[in-house]
């Protein structure tokens, strides 16, 4: 940290901007493993909260790493990496009083605290996407998972790369047995009274 670096305020604050919005603002923080169904479930809520009029935004893994985050790979370091930046992104958007939905494996409990820190607890949820690795990888859906196995692709999460599920997540979304209309339902239950503005 540069010491010559000194905080700037402005006279906008965040709760004039929620004022301005008419609903709280939150980072909903999805964690799990390829193909889960995170970003389904992102979309999907998206979509409803858009709808009804909130502001929201997707922050997703593959996406970022196309651009912010595109000079980092998938070791130890590069993920935490990337997902300080990611936090770092989503409590900006929080800030402007944006809904963030966030769609990133993050597997490393240490990483998942340090941007609950980033972020702030009270502005934080997590919902953890369970779903087996067998059933992830049955699903396949970009092909990875095979690559994976053909040692085509090296650190790959589940296969040579550890995955830490989260120990205490606000959501629990089951989406091997749950059909994607309940698991909205419940995540919608969950998140949309703690949107209210006093
Ligand atoms: S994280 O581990 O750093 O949080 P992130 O969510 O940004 O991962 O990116 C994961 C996406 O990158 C996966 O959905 C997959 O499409 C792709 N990917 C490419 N290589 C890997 C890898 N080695 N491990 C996991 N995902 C990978």
């Amino acid at each position: 940290m540069n010491k010559n670096i000194t905080r700037q305020n402005y006279p906008i604050s965040r709760s004039d901007r929620l004022k301005n919005n008419g609903h709280q603002a939150k980072v909903i923080w999805f964690v799990g493993l390829s193909g889960s169904g995170k970003s389904t479930l992102a979309g999907n809520v998206e979509s409803v909260l858009h709808k009804k009029g909130y502001k929201t935004y997707i922050l997703d893994g593959d996406n970022l790493r196309l651009g912010l985050n595109s000079d980092l790979g998938f070791s130890k370091r590069d993920r935490s990496e990337n997902i300080r930046r990611i936090a770092e992104v989503a409590r900006l958007f929080n800030e402007a009083g944006t809904i963030v939905l966030s769609a990133f494996i993050s597997p490393l409990e240490s990483d998942r605290n340090q941007a609950r820190k980033i972020i702030g607890v009270e502005n934080f949820i997590e919902v953890f996407v369970h779903c087996p690795l067998n059933i992830c990888e049955k699903r396949d859906v970009k092909g990875l998972y095979a690559k994976a196995r053909k040692g085509l692709i090296p650190n790959f999460t589940g296969i040579d790369s550890p995955f830490e599920p989260p120990k205490q997540p606000d959501i629990i979304i089951k989406t091997k047995v749950e059909p994607l209309e309940m698991s909205l339902k419940n995540i919608l239950e969950s998140i949309e009274p703690k949107l209210k503005l006093e």
